[in-house]
């Protein structure tokens, strides 16, 4: 039934992605992200983690299909350049629903645009994703009468109801509070481990990371990526988990490292500074 079967030739291809953001009026151009390669296969669930202004979200946007750049973004070996559904983002802000429309026509209506017109067939799409996240006795609410975290939770049921070949989170966690959040990783974890989804997320957390991450990349100036590591701590991970403190401390250290980070001209010029 399901197109993904999981084989081995990847979803994602980044190479020699550059991308530089013109400050307009013929100042000199920022180079924010500097020939990034990653490569995805199916079914990860890959979370960066990288400081503030070193290229997150530049660079989901950038596979997304939402900026133009230089380099190529290959989603199953073909070249993208423009937004797609098979690639869907979800944001960190709440406001990312159609506040005229209630939750279940929030989660059809990108399906409608798809081309899915019989009421059934809608009807039966969104019901099973609300399941999924839990708000199926919230069908008929609409987005104000939620709260940040059932916002979010839609948002990631219409993500999952587009079926894309790769899911694009950006924070998408970070403005809840300590309990929602909890809940909203434990419930994308298990739709993660039921369902065949492929997924880039980003957050600052580091504990998040590792309880959902199958792989964690460390990102640091311009893109760069310093760490890129397999997750093989079991799931559900806690902080008692066997090995937790020491990947912890791994990334807390990377991270540390990579917002101390020199730039590139800094380096160049690091001859200077050394005794
Ligand atoms: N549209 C834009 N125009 C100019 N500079 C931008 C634009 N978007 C982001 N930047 C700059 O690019 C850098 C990286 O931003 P961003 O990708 O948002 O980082 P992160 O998500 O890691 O915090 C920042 O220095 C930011 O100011
Ligand atoms: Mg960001």
């Amino acid at each position: 039934m399901t197109e993904r079967t999981g084989g081995q030739d990847p979803v994602l291809e980044v190479k020699s992605l550059t991308k530089t953001f013109s400050n307009g009026n013929g100042a000199e151009a920022s180079e924010i992200l500097q020939g990034v390669n990653f490569t995805m296969y199916p079914r990860e669930f890959v979370c960066i983690l990288g400081p503030s202004g070193c290229g997150k979200t530049t660079f989901l946007r950038c596979i997304g299909g939402f900026e133009s750049f230089e380099g190529e973004v290959l989603v199953d070996g073909k070249q993208v350049s423009a937004p797609g559904v098979d690639r869907i983002m979800v944001f960190q802000d709440f406001n990312q629903l159609l506040p005229w429309k209630s939750v279940e026509k929030n989660v059809q209506y990108p399906l409608r645009i798809q081309g899915i017109k019989d009421r059934r067939e809608l009807q039966s799409i969104s019901d099973q994703y609300l399941k999924k996240v839990e708000l199926y006795p919230y069908r008929k609410f609409y987005p104000h009468q939620l709260s940040g975290g059932m916002k979010q939770r839609v948002a990631i049921a219409k993500a999952l109801a587009m079926r894309p070949r790769i899911i694009l989170m950006d924070e998408p966690f970070a403005s809840l509070d300590a309990i929602s959040r909890n809940k909203l990783q434990a419930e994308l974890l298990q739709i993660h481990q039921r369902e065949d989804i492929t997924v880039i997320f980003i957050t600052h957390n580091i504990q998040e990371a590792i309880c959902l991450g199958t792989r964690i990349l460390v990102m640091s100036k311009q893109g760069d990526i310093k760490m890129d590591v397999p997750n093989r701590l079991q799931k559900p991970v806690t902080p008692a988990s066997e090995g937790y403190g020491q990947m912890w401390d791994m990334f807390n250290r990377a991270l540390n490292e990579a917002t101390d980070a020199p730039s590139e001209e800094t380096i160049s010029s690091g001859e200077r500074h050394t005794k």
